[in-house]
């Protein structure tokens, strides 16, 4: 069973190249989730690699678009993406060191942060980037 399912519902932002992406990045962390359950370390750390680049592109993405069409809230919006990064860049580290595992905890942890983010705060610049003729 997937970790987490993308429903237009629930993560809909309205804007195509999001959308899109998010549903890469669910598929990327289920990916990772099942690896976990398989216990190879060497196959976590590809998939959490792999993970993690997608994530840092993801956030560029969201990032051009909101500068290139002055949304307000691109500063708060920014800092969330960029505090996730600090977070998951440390567990990368602390896990290449072998100084921690990746869990279902740690895959839990990213799918909270995203049930949270992309409803209260991805689902916000829709609007404001559909005024700007970007759907
Ligand atoms: Fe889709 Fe703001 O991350």
């Amino acid at each position: 069973m997937s970790l987490i399912t993308w429903t237009k519902e629930q993560f809909g932002t309205n804007v195509t190249v999001a959308d899109d992406q998010h549903k890469v990045l669910f598929g990327m962390l289920n990916d990772l989730d099942a690896a976990v359950g398989a216990g190879d370390r060497s196959v976590i750390g590809a998939k959490l690699d792999v993970l993690l680049k997608f994530v840092v592109d993801h956030f560029a993405e969201e990032e051009r678009l909101m500068q290139s069409t002055s949304y307000p809230d691109f500063t708060a919006h920014k800092a969330e993406h960029t505090k996730l990064l600090g977070t998951c860049g440390d567990v990368a580290a602390k896990f290449n060191r072998g100084e921690l595992q990746i869990t279902h905890d740690t895959t839990t942890f990213v799918k909270d942060w995203l049930v949270n983010h992309i409803p209260a705060v991805d689902m916000k610049y829709g609007p404001h980037l559909n005024s700007k003729g970007i759907n």
